[in-house]
């Protein structure tokens, strides 16, 4: 079989496959999508849950050491704890992680923990019922608060929280929202807004900046920054809150990129692969699966879509194009 480590043609090492195991959603927040949603990908473009152990097994013996779900909402898949049990069988086995918005999430954390998932991001905007139903369009913040403490009690630590502001409607509760998190034992990371919502309404100018959102933070908290080798490849900057032991992240993709550090790839719902959030190509993996490609076929593919990685994301460049697929269809 082939082996041996995934690199860019910038030498980059990759580790870390994010697979989206569905691109519909329980939400609609505005930064991702619009009320009324986007047309779901057909079922029988969807990778089977064989069909994701078998890529994630590729890639694996490539050097994958961590497999993170996603979506749109990774629990609107029926079969996820079976997805997660066949990730947990591999040999090396990686490690399992998942980003979700947490509706649903007190139902099944336990079983998924059980399965071999380790860690969960949840997703929470706003700790105001109405805010929530004004950014998310569903009024579910008692789901997604349930979701975030059964995670906990499941045992899926560090529980990490993800945040967006959007200026107007929840940037007023950066302070709040970085309480409610100390108060728990929560690790949160604020991520600014990024160009990836399916209307093309995102705007520059009304995005909530890195610095703006440490600035709102220094009001209430001291915060000092980490040094940057504890980073690693992690896109969030830390911040050692009132002298620590507690941390808050602050992940800018936007206006300061952490492109050049990026070990990132990711498989949609749909068998593609993408080397960056941000690429206007993919190569498809489904395709040649379905017509019996060998694991050493698809390595190859997989390997050439990485060595053709571009060196940064150019959301900072003229002539910067939105990618096609929103981001409910890459996932994060
Ligand atoms: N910009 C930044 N983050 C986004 N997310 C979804 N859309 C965007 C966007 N346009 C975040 C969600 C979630 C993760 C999947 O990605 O809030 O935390
Ligand atoms: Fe759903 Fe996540 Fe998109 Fe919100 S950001 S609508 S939770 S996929």
């Amino acid at each position: 079989m082939v082996r041996g480590p995934l690199v860019d043609s910038y030498g980059r090492v990759h580790r870390d496959l994010r697979i989206s195991v569905t691109d519909r959603c329980s939400l609609r927040c505005t930064y991702c999508m619009p009320e009324q949603g986007v047309p779901w990908l057909p079922r029988d473009t969807m990778l089977s849950t064989e069909e994701v152990v078998r890529l994630a097994g590729v890639a694996v013996a490539m050097g994958i050491e961590e497999v993170r779900l996603t979506g749109g909402e990774p629990l609107l898949r029926r079969d996820l704890v079976d997805v997660v049990a066949g990730l947990a069988a591999l040999d090396p086995a990686p490690e399992i992680s998942m980003t979700t918005n947490g509706v649903g999430l007190a139902r099944i954390a336990a079983d998924l923990r059980a399965a071999g998932l380790t860690r969960v991001n949840v997703s929470i905007d706003t700790l105001s019922r109405e805010t929530f139903i004004e950014m998310a369009k569903r009024d579910r913040l008692t789901d997604t608060l349930a979701g975030i403490e059964a995670s906990a009690a499941a045992g899926l630590l560090p529980v990490k929280l993800n945040t967006v502001l959007m200026r107007g409607v929840n940037d007023h509760e950066a302070v709040d929202l970085l309480g409610f998190a100390l108060a728990h034992g929560y690790q949160l990371r604020f991520i600014e807004q990024m160009p990836l919502d399916a209307q093309h309404q995102w705007d520059r100018t009304q995005m909530v900046t890195g610095e703006e959102i440490l600035g709102r933070l220094r009001t209430a908290y001291r915060l000092d920054p980490l040094p940057d080798e504890t980073r690693g490849s992690a896109p969030a900057e830390l911040f050692l809150v009132d002298g620590g032991p507690a941390t808050v992240g602050v992940i800018a993709s936007v206006t300061m990129p952490f492109c050049g550090t990026c070990d990132r790839v990711r498989l949609t719902a749909d068998g593609m692969i993408r080397n960056c959030l941000f690429a206007t190509g993919e190569t498809d993996l489904r395709g040649p699966l379905r017509a019996g490609a060998s694991d050493d076929e698809l390595a190859v593919l997989l390997r050439a879509s990485i060595g053709a990685k571009l060196p940064g994301h150019g959301i900072n460049e003229p002539g910067f194009l939105q990618p096609p697929r929103p981001m409910s269809r890459i996932g994060g």
